[in-house]
């Protein structure tokens, strides 16, 4: 099991997430759904995605203060399109309906929804007809918006107002009226959620604490807190497991879990040898003796190139790290449990969009462009269970805790790296001495990147050793060396990419160090394919 991969399927025990005042957003399948709950957390208000037909109780578990409905894909009258349960008008807590979620209230209310002429698709300047609605309070009476949408509401439910109206659209937002229901209702065309809504986060945070009452307390230092108490509670004197990557995820759970339950905690690192350049002694420094984990370090170099020797299939080569992976730390927990006694708990840095993920149908279905989650989970006699202390944080709140928790920005504002690393970025056989020539060119690049100030702009930033040679001249001699590529990536989710568009003069000095200083490598190329068709990572 990788440290800072998805969560073993299959297992359910989770810890119990702290927070107060909640926002529940329901997901009515639009890409947008999961922005929503990020910039209500923006608001420092805790936000949850559900999907629209979550169960009863479940809402209500979460004893929300407000409910959003998010856009999404379908037409009220599209048979079979999702509905609106009762449960959420009956919760008696303001409800904010956006562009699907607004038609769904009109519908549902009483009121009519039409197809639009032609599908209306970006900027628009709304007017506000209501200019003293809570809702737009500090806003300018005509704010530019977002919209994408094809139907729109035509007549309004009894007891609604139209609040905002554009030339194409003369309810682009509408309001119960005051005194008609127990708690208010509103609902807006547009979308507030987008960075093109220029005023979509007042309006969002307007809802939230005016008018839904949240208090902004989702703050690293609330989390932690609230998350310290849950662990100790969840894991009471048992003793707990923890693998870490060197990844951000998994430092920061383990920095937290050591937080709440100090030497309860054990952490193993197991160096594949497959790391770049210092990781192994940074993640030692830097969780070991800085914040005082227990923390064994496997040297299993060896032994993972062993088994690649020969293996230039990058599926393969996944297959191979994922089984000596679980072998070296079955092994190492084995010798832990006969010293100190048994584990309980496994402890994973799982992250929100991993739990939103597998929770959808969608990713059930996905077809698997690589294997990803290369290794199956852990072997059924190593029974634990698992505490997953970061299941509710995005990877920005949980960098926001890590260094809330001390955590060096090394740590924590490191880029992906995937499961394999090294490994899928040797193209064909991987050996010692390609890794220490990658390495050695990777830490040049990322240095260059840095010192430019460029870093944390970037998705991933990295070398790869393609296999081919190539002939080059260095001082009178012609030379047949390695061939060098750098990616540097833009990203929102590592789902679709685009190349950097780095300046040239850093390209250069990275390019010429890696020339001068790695000298197996005679010349450097920049990846410039975007993903798709491209992947992130060559292999
Ligand atoms: P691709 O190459 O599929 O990468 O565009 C998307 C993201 O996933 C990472 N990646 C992996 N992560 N194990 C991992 O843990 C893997 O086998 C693996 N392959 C790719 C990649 O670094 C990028 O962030």
């Amino acid at each position: 099991m990788n440290p800072d991969q998805n969560p073993t399927d299959g297992v359910a025990a989770v810890t119990a997430h702290p927070h107060r005042d909640t926002i529940v957003v329901l997901d009515y399948g639009s890409q947008y759904a999961r922005l929503i709950v990020r910039r209500v957390r923006e608001c420092r208000v805790y936000a949850e995605l559900l999907p629209w037909d979550a169960p009863a109780d479940r809402i209500r578990a979460l004893n929300p203060r407000g409910v959003i409905l998010s856009g999404g894909p379908n037409s009220v009258y599209d048979p079979g399109s999702p509905s609106l349960q009762d449960t959420v008008l009956d919760l008696g807590v303001p409800v904010l309906g956006i562009c699907y979620g607004m038609q769904l209230l009109a519908h549902h209310l009483g009121g009519h929804v039409r197809p639009v002429d032609r599908r209306e698709f970006g900027h628009a300047s709304v007017t506000l007809t209501d200019t003293g609605h809570p809702l737009f309070r500090s806003l300018p009476d005509q704010p530019d918006v977002w919209m994408s949408h094809g139907d729109q509401v035509t007549a309004l439910p009894d007891g609604f107002h139209p609040i905002a109206s554009t030339p194409t659209c003369p309810v682009a937002a509408m309001a119960t009226l005051p005194g008609t229901r127990h708690a208010p209702i509103m609902a807006l065309q547009f979308h507030p959620e987008v960075a093109h809504t220029p005023q979509g986060l007042a309006l969002l945070r307007n809802f939230c604490l005016d008018i839904a009452g949240c208090s902004p307390t989702w703050t690293p230092g609330s989390f932690i807190d609230e998350a310290v108490d849950a662990i100790r509670e969840q894991v009471g004197s048992a003793r707990v497991l923890a693998g870490v990557s060197g990844g951000v995820d998994s430092a920061v759970a383990a920095a937290l879990l050591h937080r709440a339950i100090g030497d309860q905690l054990t952490c193993v690192f197991v160096d594949n040898g497959l790391l770049r350049k210092d990781e192994p002694r940074n993640v030692i420094a830097s969780l070991g003796e800085h914040l005082g984990v227990h923390l064994v370090a496997v040297d299993a170099a060896e032994d993972f190139l062993a088994h690649l020797a020969g293996v230039t299939d990058p599926e393969h080569k996944r297959r191979v790290i994922g089984e000596r992976f679980i072998r070296a730390f079955e092994r190492e927990a084995r010798t832990l449990a006969a010293q100190g006694g048994p584990f309980d708990f496994l402890a994973q840095g799982t992250l929100y969009p991993d739990v939103i993920e597998s929770a959808t149908p969608e990713s059930k279905s996905a077809a698997k462009i690589k294997t990803h989650h290369n290794v199956g989970g852990l072997p059924a006699d190593l029974a634990f269970r698992l505490v997953e202390p970061l299941r509710y944080l995005f990877k920005d709140e949980a960098r926001a805790v890590g260094s809330a928790l001390g955590l060096p920005d090394d740590i924590v504002w490191r880029d992906p790296f995937p499961g394999p690393g090294l490994a899928v970025r040797i193209l064909g056989e991987v050996t010692a001495e390609k890794t220490a020539i990658l390495r050695e060119a990777d830490a040049i690049f990322v240095g260059e990147i840095k010192q430019a100030g460029l870093y944390r702009g970037l998705g991933q930033v990295f070398a790869v050793l393609t296999d081919a040679r190539s002939t080059g001249v260095q001082g009178d001699y012609r030379t047949y060396g390695h061939v060098v590529a750098l990616r540097a990536i833009t990203t929102d989710d590592y789902m679709t990419a685009d190349w950097a568009r780095l300046p040239y003069e850093v390209l250069a000095r990275a390019a010429n160090r890696i020339v001068n200083d790695v000298p197996q490598v005679n010349r450097v190329v920049y990846d410039i394919t975007s993903k798709p068709p491209a992947t992130v990572e060559w292999e």
